[in-house]
């Protein structure tokens, strides 16, 4: 096979659209919304209904977009890595042995964040003031937030609400910053697969075109 053979089709359009509108909130959430504010949680109530649909795609889809087309497989990127090695290169009709571990632990990280963002969140309306109903937060008093200068987004009215949101919040930031790290890994990813076989990994994910 060479570099410039076109041996791999595009993704189809849920695969695209979704990939591309998951970078854009986490892009939105981790660099331009607020922390904790009304935009902050619109975006992600969207990025989790975009990832519902790709989960449902994984079920339903075509069957290069199925999880049965990659399930996580130590054993099978281990086996990917020896290839590389030998500087084998094998075309995979879905995400290749090792990209799919990426895919799986981008996945798991989106939905703790999620998740612990929702159970912080609540129903809405989260326009900030309502936002310390039903929640569960454990919220230390006292703790004087490094988001104090929100800029009064967060009026929640109790002691040291403006700090620490307890074991929730906690999580909800480590599995963001463990999210920057796997993206990172994931585009060294996506550099070195282009270089090794070519642009087809990023052509068949390109937002446009058939
Ligand atoms: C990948 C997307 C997301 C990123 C990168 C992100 C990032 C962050 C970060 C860094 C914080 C500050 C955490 C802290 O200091 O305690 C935060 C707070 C918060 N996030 Fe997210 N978040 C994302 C998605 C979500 C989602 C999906 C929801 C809910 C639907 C959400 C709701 C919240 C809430 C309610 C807070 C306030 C907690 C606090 O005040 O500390 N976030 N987010
Ligand atoms: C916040 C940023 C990003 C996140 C969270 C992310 C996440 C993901 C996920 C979850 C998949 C699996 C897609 C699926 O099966 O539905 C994927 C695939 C892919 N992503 Fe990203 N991505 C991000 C940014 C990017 C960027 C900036 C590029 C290109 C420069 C890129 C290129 C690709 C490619 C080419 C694939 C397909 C890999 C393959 O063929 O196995 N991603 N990404």
């Amino acid at each position: 096979m060479t570099a410039t053979t076109a041996n791999r089709r595009r993704w189809d359009p849920i695969v695209r659209i979704t990939h591309w509108s998951v970078a854009i909130a986490v892009l939105a959430n981790a660099v331009i919304t607020e922390e904790g504010s009304g935009p902050h949680i619109w975006v992600g109530y969207a990025l989790a209904a975009i990832l519902a649909l790709r989960l449902l795609w994984g079920l339903v889809g075509p069957p290069e977009a199925r999880f049965s087309a990659f399930w996580p497989s130590p054993r099978k990127a281990l086996g990917h890595l020896r290839e590389i090695r030998a500087g084998k290169r094998t075309a995979h009709a879905s995400h290749n042995p090792l990209g799919a571990l990426m895919v799986y632990a981008i996945w798991g990280t989106l939905l703790t964040i999620i998740a612990t963002g929702i159970a912080m969140a609540g129903p809405p309306p989260w326009d900030g003031a309502e936002r310390g109903e039903g929640r569960h937060v454990a919220v230390a008093p006292g703790h004087a937030g490094e988001r104090g200068e929100d800029g009064g987004e967060r009026e929640d009215g109790e002691e040291g609400e403006e700090g620490e949101e307890g074991p929730l919040g906690e999580i909800h930031e480590t599995a963001a910053n463990l999210l920057y790290l796997l993206i990172l890994l994931h585009l060294a990813g996506v550099i070195f697969e282009t270089r090794r076989n070519g642009r087809q990994v990023l052509v068949a994910m390109a937002p446009i075109g058939r």
